[in-house]
């Protein structure tokens, strides 16, 4: 058994192998773990006090599969609901579908009893209108809601060192059996709308109980457009390591041409309980608990590193 996360999972990687040394799932613990850092108002990339967008409303995305059956729930720009990850999986569980974006998950997530909540807090809304009001005249500012020309404010939200932030859980259970899960209240300032990677299976989260699974956090858009967790899980069953699966995937996206190329960091596990991070700075951790162990140990990431060009 074992549980590996970002970093900023580490109020929840207990709880999540708790749940499977009780014998929980793969699916049970990935939940359990993004659910505590959900809650977590000290914690502005994903759920309650996450960062707003452009409009200072706080959209969430969040995906969960199932390596077993490859079974995926998703939602996306979904306001007004924390648990983001416990609607994805009842996404997956209950509906045909795989994702619910904006006023359909909200309905959803309604229709299945979870409470709604007020997501932006004093901290997160104080320094979303400090960051907008250093460049936005009052008169804009002042009268958000009705601007015809929200696109050229997109630029606030271009900062690469900011547009980062989300959690990921990959867990193996007792039966071998391996989910992934990620959630993330996105980019900052972002369009209102802007869906991000946390929410599309194949680029932030894939999970196949044959090979591994991988999960990305930083620049969605890069993962979107590289199916990176995809790649990696692919990578795998073509027979590259772990190790050269992470690798290969990066390169892919320092190959990427165009612009919006920033940093990405990833989680990945194979199907022998093998794990690995990568990033493409320096400096940067994940966390991993196996069942024998009583707290988290923390392991660097690979950097493979990425060309950031932006404008
Ligand atoms: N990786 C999170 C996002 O871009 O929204």
């Amino acid at each position: 058994m074992i549980v590996i996360a970002s970093h900023n999972g580490a109020i929840g990687i207990q709880e999540s192998m708790y749940v499977l040394q009780q014998g929980g799932t793969a699916v049970d613990a990935v939940e359990a773990g993004i659910r505590l850092v959900e809650a977590n108002p000290d914690e502005h990339t994903v759920g309650y006090s996450g960062y707003p967008n452009l409009l200072g409303e706080v959209e969430l995305d969040a995906s969960i599969m199932n390596g077993r059956t490859l079974e995926s729930g998703s939602v996306g720009a979904m306001k007004g609901y924390p648990y983001a990850i416990s609607i994805a999986r009842k996404v997956m569980e209950i509906l045909p579908h795989v994702m619910l974006v904006a006023e359909g998950a909200e309905r959803f997530a309604a229709e299945m009893g979870f409470k709604k909540q007020d997501l932006l807090t004093e901290e997160a809304r104080a320094v979303w209108a400090r960051r907008l009001q250093q460049d936005m005249p009052a008169h804009i500012f002042d009268h958000l809601q009705e601007q015809t020309e929200l696109r050229h404010w997109v630029r606030l939200a271009s900062d690469p060192e900011r547009a980062k932030g989300t959690v990921n859980f990959i867990a193996q259970d007792a039966h071998g059996d391996i989910a992934c899960g990620v959630s993330t209240s996105g980019w900052v300032w972002k369009y209102p709308g802007r869906l991000g990677d946390s929410a599309i299976i194949g680029a932030g989260n894939y999970a196949d109980n044959r090979y591994g699974a991988a999960a990305c956090t930083g620049m969605g858009e890069m993962a979107i457009r590289g199916a990176t967790a995809h790649s990696i899980v692919f990578y795998m069953k073509m027979g590259l390591s772990l190790q050269e699966a992470g690798k290969r995937a990066m390169e892919d996206l320092n190959d990427l041409d165009g612009r919006f190329l920033s940093m990405m960091r990833i989680i990945a596990l194979d199907s022998n309980g093998k794990h690995a991070g990568f990033s493409s700075s320096e400096g940067h951790t994940y966390i991993f608990q196996t069942g024998d162990m009583s707290t988290p140990d923390e392991a660097a990431r690979i950097v493979v590193p990425i060309q950031t060009r932006w404008e």
